[in-house]
């Protein structure tokens, strides 16, 4: 099949770097958002999210006249829905007494809404958005079919995940094996047409309900494997093992590949999407829901190791938190567990002072990020390494010393060398070590 004109419904992290490479491999592309920040600032040749090599890539895009940015759809040859598809804030599911969250699909709703006055016949739309299995067929299809056109015989329907790594997304996007699965044949080798404008990793075929499972799946599997690294960590704790040194041994195994524990897992894709396949069939999801509430309970097992170094008090307690991202070397604060250990060593009394050296300018209510690291330990009793970021990673201690009076450190992410912090004075204590 061939391919014009595209539009790109939603302009975040996927649909703008999606729509700019479209626009750089010979398509015309119309990114639509219904953000009017995003859409001035890209008119005024900006960009709003931080990925390297984008702000060069949307120039390169904007200024050959091959994307233009408008806040509704137009007719196109092809329509890809990148819109987000968080959890709801506020409402939970239950089943069998243990809560689940429930998939936002408003935005899903609204984008396929926005397209139906603009499909025609030969039409392709495709859904990129993360979403439970048979969204493409139970929600996206009947919307679209309300301008009176029938998915399959008329117009193309297809789903395909996205799997970029943020901090990559540019080279990812076009390097990166990728997943189509269309509600039919014709319609998942149209998307295949579509995609082969510029990916060069492999493409591969399918229908759209594996093709939804496939990313779940992917995620879910990633956040099992966390939650079993979490549990071991609570377990090696109560029986006076060294969980790090423990994984290290098992690891030696050549079928075996624990992952590191931490304090929970965050972003906005590993801890959210599990919740999907736990919602679609609460019923058969228990290990996938019993793995979400370990790692969501994981920062409170942080915070139960810091208050026993403070003979189970924190009332008045000054503590300094370094990092806040939800990964390391990212400036991404979505559900980020670092931020929740923060909040609740503030419940249990704390006085935390933050320190995330990616965000200087964003306001978490009732979090205090201090502006350098100096300012964040400069009158503090524990330094607590909540992210892995290799500026705080590559702290020497030794330098570290005279600028606080804190001589406690606790290492929740296995990130800092323990022997090194010890001989320059501090007393170290470390996530999953029993003593
Ligand atoms: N960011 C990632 O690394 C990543 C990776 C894989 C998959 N995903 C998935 O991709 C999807 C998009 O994620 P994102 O990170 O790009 O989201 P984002 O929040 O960065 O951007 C989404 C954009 O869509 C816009 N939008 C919302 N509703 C709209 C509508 N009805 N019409 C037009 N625009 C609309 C928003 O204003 C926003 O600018 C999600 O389902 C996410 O789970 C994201």
């Amino acid at each position: 099949m061939q391919f014009k004109k595209v539009c790109v419904i939603g302009l975040g992290y996927i649909g703008l770097p999606t729509a700019c490479t479209f626009a750089t491999h010979g398509l015309q592309v119309v990114g639509v958002d219904i953000n009017p920040h995003v859409i001035s600032t890209l008119k005024n040749g900006g960009i709003h999210i931080s990925e390297p090599g984008l702000r060069l890539l949307v120039q390169e895009a904007t200024s050959s006249g091959s994307l233009v940015v408008r806040d509704s759809p137009e007719d196109a040859d092809a329509f890809i829905i990148a819109v987000p598809t968080p959890f709801l804030e506020v409402d939970q599911g239950v089943y069998n007494g243990r809560s689940h969250r429930l998939a936002d699909m408003r935005a899903v709703k609204s984008a396929a809404e926005s397209i139906v006055p603009f499909l025609r016949a030969g039409n392709l739309v495709v859904l990129e958005s993360t979403s439970p299995p048979r969204t493409t067929i139970n929600l996206v299809q009947p919307i679209l079919e309300g301008s009176g056109l029938k998915a399959g015989p008329d117009f193309h329907l297809a789903y395909s995940p996205e799997r970029v790594l943020p901090g990559q997304i540019i080279r990812e996007l076009t390097e990166n094996a990728r997943v189509i699965g269309g509600i039919d044949r014709p319609s998942a080798e149209a998307g295949r047409d579509l995609y082969l404008h510029f990916v060069k990793g492999e493409i591969v075929l399918t229908d759209s309900t594996t093709a939804e499972m496939v990313k779940l799946m992917e995620n879910t599997y990633r956040d099992i494997n966390i939650a079993v690294a979490n549990e071991f960590s609570r377990l090696a704790r109560r029986f006076g093992v060294d969980i790090w040194e423990a994984i290290q041994i098992a690891n030696r195994h050549p079928r075996v590949k624990i992952l590191n524990p931490g304090p929970g897992v965050g972003g906005h894709c590993i801890s959210v999407d599990p919740w999907f396949l736990v919602e679609a069939a609460p019923d058969l999801a228990e290990l996938i829901s019993a793995a979400r509430h370990v790692n969501d309970a994981q920062p409170h097992f942080v915070v139960d190791h810091i208050k026993t170094l403070f003979g189970n008090d924190l009332h008045g307690r000054r503590v300094s938190a370094l990092g806040l991202a939800f990964k390391p070397d990212v400036d991404d604060l979505r559900e980020s567990p670092a931020i929740q250990v923060v909040k609740l060593l503030q419940e249990n009394g704390a006085m935390v002072h933050c320190y995330e050296p990616y965000v200087q300018d964003t306001v978490i209510p009732g979090v205090m990020i201090m502006p350098t690291l100096e300012d964040a330990i400069h009158d503090t009793e524990l330094l607590v390494l909540l992210v892995g970021h290799k500026a705080i990673r590559d702290l020497d201690p030794g330098q570290v010393l005279p600028l606080t009076p804190a001589r406690l450190v606790f290492d929740a992410v296995g990130g800092w060398d323990e022997h090194l912090w010890e001989k320059s004075g501090f007393t170290f204590y470390k996530l999953g070590v029993g003593e």
